[in-house]
């Protein structure tokens, strides 16, 4: 349970990195309309799956999932919001990883630019930050 905690905990700054570097990629090949795809996209939704598999699995064992005390903030959280909008987050990236495979030229990249920093955007909103007072610390 500790070791997943850390993980999921560390996790974060590898999958805004790579989210990061994949947006400021995707506005640099769109704006000189290259044609040919980018690694930084597939690493960037590799890892956010890897944080979507340890989620899952701290979802079923966590105390701080706990639909009996729904009513306090830092049970709500957990249980609800943090797994709604990161899955959302997931769902774009997913989504927007595919169709962008599946677009043709400098596309590509605007679909992925588009689907990534809409997901960066939900899962900067959705880290339960130290000050937020979730329970949660910086690593
Ligand atoms: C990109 C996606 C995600 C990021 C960046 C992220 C980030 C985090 C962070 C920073 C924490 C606090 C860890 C700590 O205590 O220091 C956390 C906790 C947690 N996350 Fe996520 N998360 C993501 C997706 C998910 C998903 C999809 C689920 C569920 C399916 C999930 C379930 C949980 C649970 C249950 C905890 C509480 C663990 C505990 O302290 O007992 N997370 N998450």
């Amino acid at each position: 349970m500790n070791i997943l905690i850390r993980a999921h905990s560390g996790l974060r700054y590898v999958v805004l990195a790579l989210l990061i570097a994949a947006v400021f990629a995707a506005y640099s090949n769109w704006q000189k309309s290259k044609e040919g795809d980018s690694k930084i996209y597939s690493f960037a939704l590799i890892a956010t799956h890897i944080q979507l598999l340890i989620g899952l699995a701290l979802y079923f064992i966590s105390p701080k999932v706990n639909f009996d005390q729904i009513g306090e903030k830092l049970f709500r959280f957990y249980s609800i919001e943090h797994i709604f909008m990161m899955l959302i987050a997931i769902v774009l990236i997913t989504y927007g990883r595919v169709r962008s495979r599946k677009a043709i030229g400098s596309d590509k990249h605007r679909t992925i630019l588009y689907f990534y920093a809409m997901a960066l955007i939900i899962i900067i909103v959705a880290i339960p930050w130290p000050f937020r007072n979730l329970g949660a610390g910086w690593f």
